[in-house]
């Protein structure tokens, strides 16, 4: 069992996203009880909604049903996840200034991290901009979580 939690700003567009773009491949893959998948966030002001109806609208256009409840980020979650994935390097700073030592640092990294197409490039915060920038975290989410996957599958 390998678990991954992903992290933005306000947990109500991109990390619910990437958090299910992944269970769907999982799942489609069989292999569901090897992994555990969750996303939160760094800020509380969306602590509690669900996600953002344009982003809901373009998941579900790729036969994605995002179901989550925007939560905050923990210190244990340091301990309970193995990978911890940031959607940019703003998010990515505050977990590592969060962290309190190497073991913790280490498991933070970018969502696009091992992402061929988009490798280490930030997945923009869609929240003020056109419904266009929907569309683009989910084609990011989808070729990171491609790449994720196989990451971690030797270690689930
Ligand atoms: P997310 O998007 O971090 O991808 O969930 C945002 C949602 C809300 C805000 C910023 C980003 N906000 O400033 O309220």
């Amino acid at each position: 069992m390998i678990s991954i939690l992903f992290v933005c700003l306000g947990n109500i567009c991109r990390s619910p996203c990437l958090a299910a773009v992944l269970q769907d491949k999982v799942d489609k893959a069989g292999l569901s009880n090897r992994f555990h998948i969750d996303s939160c966030a760094v800020t509380s002001y969306h602590v509690g909604e669900s996600v953002d109806p344009r982003m809901y609208a373009v998941a579900k256009e790729h036969g994605i049903i995002i179901e989550h409840r925007a939560k905050l980020f923990e210190m244990s979650y340091f301990s309970s996840f193995d990978y911890i994935f940031a959607v940019d390097s703003e998010v990515k700073e505050i977990l590592l200034d969060m962290a309190s030592n190497p073991v913790q640092k280490q498991k933070v990294h970018l969502a696009t991290e091992f992402s061929q197409r988009f490798k280490d490039k930030a997945i923009p915060d869609p929240y003020y901009g056109k419904d266009q920038r929907f569309a683009y975290v989910f084609e990011i989410a989808n070729d990171s979580c491609e790449s994720i996957l196989s990451i971690c599958l030797p270690y689930s």
